[in-house]
């Protein structure tokens, strides 16, 4: 849909959405209209050097052809069937989903937070079915990110942020320790623990990368506890940090894991994977969802792993995200750049994110601000070495013009 189209200008969508809109988010001050590759357009024609990719969605580029022709395809076939009938592009993803993953089995969600909230209810049951009715709790990290519904929420190690605000007494079940402390993980476990979960980067709590040794520990430990290692990688999963999914840097293999974002180029869908044993906790009856796996999301999710697969964009988020990371720390006013692969924190010195974020949208380069010092870009992974040449002069305009 183009203005013309509804007869309204920028300013009437803009004023229109504000009086009808429940209002969670600060938006960009355009109204998008078409998506190609690496850039978003607006209603103006101006277009936008994107660097946030719909947050670590876009993956395989906006709006994808291989993924559109996919949807088109499958959408004039079966939209929806709900989970009775087996269908051809959910069973074609879920052999390519455990394949690719490393994983056994597969369940299919609609989003991040549902497929936290999966991993989360599978592990609850296997522990206390297979221990005894205590051994639910489960040790997440602080400063963690996991979803936005009432599992994945307490999961998350934020107590102070606005995402859990106003939102208490959360879940039972769940206790913080340290991102990157094996220490303070192990003294958290008790008999009452099933599971320890993380994102093998935390992305919304600064984009911190765990170390080997953190991860392979925690591995150890959960062997030596009989415990389960839940892996978070909605938003590291599918070639974002160079590898299919970010465990696969620590020579580890986790219990479960949750993917969502990049896997679907833009559709809706989460997913929930785990071994044959952990699987076993779920049966008819246990889980489920009215439009989780739902046949054009799967087509979408299908053509999408399979160009990210096809197109070595593990090596290109590898190499492109080396070379970004190189030039972010010639930035003025750059404290730290953190990374791996295309998931790239900048943290700056005495500049709040938010003003940097807003001088780069003021400049077409669009970036997300998390906490209040870094800046966050998770570009498709299609970018090249000149988009990221691209994205630092601009940076580099935005934070002179605030100094
Ligand atoms: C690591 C992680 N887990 C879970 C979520 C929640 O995913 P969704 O927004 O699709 O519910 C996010 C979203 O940013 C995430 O980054």
């Amino acid at each position: 849909m183009q203005l013309q189209d509804v007869n309204m200008t920028r300013e009437q969508i803009i004023e229109t959405a504000k009086k009808y809109m429940i209002e969670t988010y600060e938006r960009f001050p355009f109204v998008a209209v078409r998506a190609k590759d690496m850039y978003l357009y607006a209603d103006d024609g101006e277009k936008y050097l994107d660097f946030y990719g719909g947050i670590a969605v876009n993956s395989a580029g906006n709006c994808n052809e291989k993924v559109v022709e996919a949807v088109k395809e499958q959408v004039g076939q079966i939209m929806h069937t709900f989970n009775y009938p087996y269908t051809i592009p959910q069973t074609l993803l879920a052999e390519a989903v455990c394949k690719n993953s490393g994983m056994d089995k597969v369940m299919f969600q609609n989003s991040g937070t549902e497929a936290n909230e999966a991993m989360i209810k599978v592990a609850r049951k296997y522990g206390v079915e297979k221990f005894g009715p205590e051994r639910y709790h489960i040790i997440t990290a602080k400063k963690s990110f996991h979803g936005r519904t009432y599992g994945a929420m307490s999961a998350t190690g934020q107590p102070d942020n606005a995402c859990q605000i106003g939102f208490k007494p959360v879940l039972p079940g769940f206790t913080y320790a340290e991102f990157n402390n094996l220490e303070d993980f192990k003294s958290k476990v008790t008999e009452n623990t099933i599971a320890i979960m993380l994102e093998p980067v935390q992305g919304e709590g600064g984009v911190n990368v765990a170390t080997k040794e953190f991860m392979q520990g925690l591995r150890k430990l959960c062997d030596e506890k009989k415990m389960l290692l839940l892996c978070d990688e909605i938003q590291t999963g599918w070639c974002r940090t160079g590898k299919t999914m970010a465990y696969m840097h620590y020579g580890i293999k986790p219990d479960a894991i949750t993917m969502a974002k990049a896997i679907g180029g833009g559709m809706p869908i989460g997913a929930m994977a785990c071994t044959n044993e952990v699987a076993t906790a779920f049966n008819p009856g246990s889980h489920g969802s009215t439009y989780a796996g739902s046949p054009v999301c799967c087509a979408a999710a299908y053509a999408q792993i399979k160009e990210l697969l096809d197109r070595d964009l593990n090596k290109n988020a590898e190499v492109v995200g080396d070379y970004f990371a190189e030039k972010l720390k010639t930035l003025p006013k750059i404290k730290e750049v953190r990374h791996l692969g295309l998931l790239v924190g900048a943290e700056f010195d005495g500049i709040p994110s938010v003003e940097i974020k807003r001088a780069c949208i003021a400049r077409k380069l669009l970036v997300t601000a998390i906490g209040t010092t870094t800046v966050r870009m998770v570009p498709p992974l299609i970018a090249t070495k000149e988009d990221c040449d691209q994205a630092v002069a601009i940076l580099k305009e935005a934070v002179e013009s605030l100094m």
